[in-house]
């Protein structure tokens, strides 16, 4: 009889034990898969007299419900006792897994290296813009308005309006001496900053040129500063950064910006200056521009020249860079390659 089968099936269900997933399933599959027990019982119940239909209808239907109800619970009681065994094993006193760290670029290194050297003798951080416009870059700093670096060759010029190139004044920074303007027109003597920065120029990407690079630009002004004190200052740099044996040279050179204007030559780190390759047998190499800042750009920022005097320096950061830790491609600077900076994760 159906309704005997539905009765012991209906205690089978209600008695259903499982200690694991695996044997719910089982018993999932056992009472309720297409070929499972109760499952048979439907088949079964087609062929009931139509009187009793209703009756035996219920009781299956319940019976169905009854098993699916016990899975689901057992299935719920599992999932929590495993929740459970899972935090009761969490270690709270575990040192935690250890974070990869990343490195410092070599480049930060260095400029920082730079802002030390430079700090011990007085010199604070100045920071200006890189969207700039022409007079703080080029006009302030007595560059003649057909000077050949404000050429587009050069100077990146940012268009004011899409498409419509010149004229426009607004460009990025070619070098940081921008910012000694900057400086200059908003403090007072005496003033002693260092300008780390990145700069632009539209040049064809090399081992040996960038449109981008850094730059650390020094100012000194105060009263009666002279040629002496900017040699004294640059040979404490060189001797700290490259080490106490390092000479200097100065060699005249031209800036708009610096009268007298000259480039240092440092004696070269590598052969100690009896000659090699890198310093193509002179003995010499060059890191810096230099001078005794202009008295028209002094005029021009509103500081007195009869007054005041003073000097400044520029080094490109790359170069030192590539003079401390031989980097010899500067296109590796940019390509963030792990393993290229991993090998600085010491300095
Ligand atoms: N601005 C120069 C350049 O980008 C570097 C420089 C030279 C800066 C001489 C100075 C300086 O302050 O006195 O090539």
């Amino acid at each position: 009889m159906l309704k005997d089968q539905i009765q012991s099936l209906l205690a089978q269900v209600e008695a259903m034990q499982a200690s694991s997933a695996e044997e719910i399933e089982a018993l999932r599959i056992q009472y309720l898969s297409k070929k499972g027990e109760i499952t048979a019982l439907f088949n079964d119940f087609r062929s009931v007299p139509s009187d009793q239909k209703r009756e035996l209808g219920q009781l299956l239907n319940q019976l169905r419900q009854e098993a699916e109800t016990r899975i689901n619970a057992m299935r719920e009681q599992i999932a929590n006792s495993q929740q459970q065994t899972a935090n009761s094993q969490l270690d709270l006193t575990r040192t935690p897994d250890p974070i990869a760290l990343g490195t410092r670029h070599p480049l930060s290194l260095v400029k920082e290296e730079i802002i030390n050297i430079f700090s011990r003798i007085g010199f604070t951080v100045a920071e200006g813009p890189e969207v700039e416009d022409d007079k703080h870059v080029y006009g302030m700093l007595n560059f003649a308005p057909e000077h050949p670096a404000r050429d587009m060759q050069d100077t990146f010029f940012i268009e004011k309006e899409p498409g419509v190139q010149k004229p426009t004044d607004i460009l990025l920074r070619s070098h940081t001496s921008s910012v000694q303007t900057r400086v200059m027109t908003s403090q007072k003597p005496p003033i002693r900053v260092l300008c780390p920065g990145r700069v632009y120029r539209n040049e064809a990407i090399s081992a040996r040129a960038h449109c981008f690079f850094h730059q650390v630009e020094g100012l000194y002004i105060d009263k009666n500063v002279s040629f002496a004190d900017l040699r004294e200052a640059l040979l404490y740099f060189s001797k700290e950064m490259f080490g106490a044996e390092t000479k200097i040279r100065l060699r005249p050179s031209y800036f708009p910006f610096t009268e007298p204007s000259a480039e240092m030559d440092i004696s070269c780190n590598i052969c100690g200056g009896t000659g090699c390759s890198f310093c193509k047998g002179t003995g010499w190499v060059e890191i810096l521009g230099c001078g005794m800042v202009d008295p028209n750009v002094l005029e021009s920022c509103g500081i007195d020249s009869k007054e005041y005097s003073g000097f400044a320096f520029g080094m490109g950061v790359e170069r030192i860079t590539n003079l401390k830790y031989r980097v010899k491609d500067l296109r590796l600077f940019s390509e963030n390659d792990v393993r290229f900076l991993r090998q600085f994760e010491s300095c």
